[in-house]
Order: C-alpha cells, then structure tokens, then sequence
C-alpha cells in the first residue's frame, strides 16, 4: 500500500508524553490545532465516491435519509460502548502502576475514556438514543475469563463493544501491550472520523484522537522500556503474542459491503484492510527498533466481522 508518510503515527514518544503531563498541570494546550501530521494521508486504493464530504451534514436534523441515520447510529454506538468499556477495563491497571508518575498517567488514561465515552454518548442522545437505557441494558463491566484465550471475532453479550474490550488486563505488561497495539488500532481507525460527513463527530474527534495519541505514546514508552530489559524483555515478547493478534481481528474483513456503505455515505474513508495494513506496519517498524517479534497473523476472513468496528 501506497503511503505518503513513513508512519502515520510518527512522534517523539517522549515528548508527546511530557508534553501530555504539562499539559495536567495546567498549561496551555488542551485548544491547540489539530498537527496538520495527524490527518489521515495514505491512498485510496478502491475509490468510492462520497455522497457528502467532510463536515457536510452539520447536525441531527441535516441528516439526509434514514439509511444515513442508522448507519450513524451504528457506528457511534460501537464507538460509545468500547470507550465505555475500555474505560471500566482500564480501571484496575491504576493500582499496577509501579510509581507515582504512573498513577496519574495510568488514572489520566481511564479519565480519557470516560470523557470519549461520555461525549460519544452524547452525540447519541442529540439522535435521539436513550443513552441512560442502554446502560441499564448493558453489564459493560463483563469480562471473559483469561483461559478463554480466543474469542476470534465473536462478541459474548449484546452490547456493541469491540470483542477485544472482553478480554481481562490482568498486568502492568497488559496494560502496556494493550495501549500499545490496541489504542494504536483505535487510533488508526478513528483516523478517518476526522474527515467524516457527520461535523459533529469530526469536531469532537479531534479531541479524542489527541487523547488517543498520548496512550499510545504511553504504551510505546513502557514497550521499549521492558523489551530492551534483558530481564523484563520476555513478559514483554508473551503480553506482545497475546494482544496484536487480538487487535489484528478488530479491523473487519477487505471490501465489506457495510465499510463500502459507510465510504458511499462520506463516514469512513478507506478500506478495513488498508486500515489494518496501515496498523500492522507500524507496529513491525516499532517492535524492530524495540527488539521484538510480530508474531505471524492469519487472516481468517470467514471468521472476521462484517463491518469493521469502530474503537476507542
Ligand atoms: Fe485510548
Ligand atoms: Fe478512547
């Protein structure tokens, strides 16, 4: 796949990260420009024309049919689940932080997906969702049991979260491959939202993808920390093994019909699978530099969703 840049998400990890930390004590920068860097830069490789360009439909009552509606709906309500369930999976990880720096970094992150699942939220409640139903509806603490160790692509209740947000993070080295591959799957995929038809979504994106960006700094930092440790460096390699094919299985299958409707109406941009490339790609070139294997992924294609699901 043809891409303009070396890496979408190219940064100073430490930098991003203290910059982050200042940012909580109070300086200036939470109303900065979105980096021009950000913006989703690789190309097209099946065109489908949109039939509304970026920010084109400016609210609830523009929305332009019902199809439009439901295929809104849909995808806010996959977004909105998996923050909220990110958010209550990331809840026990505070207390594994091994210093005091990492308390707060760690409670920073789950404050972050709260806040995206709230805004989400709300987006919803603006069509017309009773959000306060659904949560009566939805046990979104469910956790599987870790030796259930692969659930392929299938979700175990009727909540629309990503199936990976199932899974237990029982370890600090988890917690870390989980920013690591996981927010970094998150962040390639909500990539598009920034350019969505939907301008309120695009508006409260560019907030989110910053957030996003820290997390996976932060699981960068601590990935390179443990792997280049000849002592931790193992741990590292098994959480690696155990999150990337998990993250591997969010994207959805190439050319689905549902991704090629949600392209028609101007709410994704590319493919599942340039997405998933796009993914995979960064995270070889970071594991090389960091001493570690990319365990080989198979696409099942029969096994994967439909659509792809949207993350947080
Ligand atoms: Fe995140
Ligand atoms: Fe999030």
């Amino acid at each position: 796949m043809a891409k303009e840049r070396k890496t979408m998400f190219d940064q100073d990890i430490d930098r991003e990260i203290a910059e982050r930390m200042k940012d909580e004590y109070g300086v200036a920068g939470s109303d900065r420009e979105l980096d021009p860097r950000w913006r989703a830069s690789f190309k097209i490789v099946e065109e489908i024309k949109p039939e509304h360009g970026p920010g084109e439909v400016e609210g609830p009552e523009q929305s332009p049919s019902q199809e439009y509606r439901e295929a809104l709906i849909n995808l806010l309500e996959m977004q909105a689940d998996s923050e909220l369930a990110g958010a209550l999976g990331y809840v026990p990880c505070v207390k594994m932080a091994p210093t005091v720096e990492e308390f707060l970094a760690a409670s920073m992150i789950v404050k972050d997906e709260f806040r995206h699942a709230r805004v989400v939220y709300k987006l919803l409640e603006y069509l017309g969702i009773d959000v306060n139903a659904r949560l009566q509806e939805h046990d979104f603490t469910l956790r599987v049991e870790e030796d259930q160790t692969d659930l392929g692509t299938r979700r175990v209740a009727a909540d629309k979260r990503v199936n990976i947000f199932y899974y237990p993070i029982d370890t600090w080295y988890d917690f870390v491959a989980f920013n690591f591959c996981m927010d970094r799957g998150a962040g390639h995929q909500l990539e598009d939202v920034l350019e969505s038809s939907y301008k309120p979504w695009a508006r409260v994106m560019e907030g989110i993808f910053k957030e996003e960006k820290f997390h996976i700094a932060h699981g960068d930092s601590w990935v390179r920390q443990l792997a280049q440790n000849p002592e931790t460096h193992d741990k590292m390699q098994e959480a690696l093994n155990k999150w990337y094919p998990r993250t591997m299985n969010i994207f959805g299958r190439p050319r689905s019909s549902k991704n090629k409707l949600y392209r028609r109406l101007g709410l994704k941009k590319r493919d599942n699978d340039e997405v998933r490339q796009a993914f995979a790609a960064e995270v070889k070139e970071r594991c090389q530099a960091f001493g570690l294997q990319v365990s080989e992924w198979k696409p099942e294609w029969e096994r994967l969703p439909e659509e792809a699901f949207v993350t947080g």
